[in-house]
């Protein structure tokens, strides 16, 4: 039987969503949720290569969740350098170039140093880029593309010139300035709006909701996520 042709997204993001649910449902902790949901994102990027997904990106702290309790932040952090030394010789084997993006000057000097010696050693990978939004809110992008455009202007500003910001220029000023904009973004357990992520970046995103909680999201349903797109029309405002 011939498999059914498939259109594979270049760019494919995700807003985790329902870790703490699904650890309460079991009568746990928060961070038993945030913990499976690592093996979530484990098993998305092993299916990602598989599929031939050039970019994985995944909000996993957005700069509104500062304001959580401290407890659940402090674990929240030490998750993510746990899993960034298990992963990296994973990294190695399947060809992940791992990048983080966001707002670092509020991690810890122990957390920024474990993603700089990641990011440093699976540079040369070409498979997929694994890029981990963390501390990232969408608007704070927007305003520095903007802080960065003026400062990179700042003479012809001064000089009296009318310098105007086009499109193209907050584009490249964007903190995923080298990376194509989403072609999906899924979002887990039943939310369905936006949260402050990649605002510029999904003008024409195409969305796709799930109930499913994101530790249960494994490659069954990113499958299913791939159907979805691959039956949807895209004209990007075109006829
Ligand atoms: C949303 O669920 C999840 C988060 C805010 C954290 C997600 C982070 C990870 C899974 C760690 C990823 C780490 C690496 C290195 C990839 P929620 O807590 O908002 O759940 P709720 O809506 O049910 O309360």
């Amino acid at each position: 039987m011939q498999e059914m042709k498939t259109n594979i997204p270049q760019h494919v993001t995700v807003i985790m969503d329902g870790n703490g649910r699904w650890a309460k449902q079991r009568g746990q902790e928060r961070l038993f949720g945030h913990k499976e949901g690592v093996e979530s994102v484990r098993a998305c990027t092993e299916f990602a290569v598989e599929k031939g997904i050039k970019y994985l990106s995944v909000f996993a702290f957005s700069e509104e969740n500062w304001d959580r309790p401290v407890a659940e932040i402090e674990g929240l952090m030490q998750l993510m350098i746990k899993a960034i030394t298990m992963e990296t010789p994973t990294f190695q084997k399947i060809g992940v170039r791992f990048r983080v993006i966001g707002d670092f000057s509020r991690l810890s000097q122990k957390l920024r140093d474990e993603i700089d010696d990641c990011m440093k050693l699976t540079q040369e990978n070409t498979n997929l880029q694994l890029i981990i939004f963390l501390s990232y809110s969408g608007k704070w992008d927007i305003t520095q593309a903007a802080n960065r455009f003026y400062a990179s202007n700042k003479e012809r500003i001064m000089a009296g010139e009318d310098v105007q910001m086009s499109a193209e220029d907050l584009s490249a000023n964007l903190s995923t300035s080298d990376i194509p904009d989403p072609d999906l973004l899924i979002r887990t357990s039943g939310e369905q709006r936006i949260s402050n992520y990649m605002l510029w970046q999904t003008a024409y995103t195409e969305y796709y909701f799930t109930q499913v909680l994101w530790p249960d999201f494994r490659k069954e349903e990113f499958q299913l996520a791939l159907d979805a797109f691959s039956k949807r029309e895209r004209r990007f405002g075109k006829v």
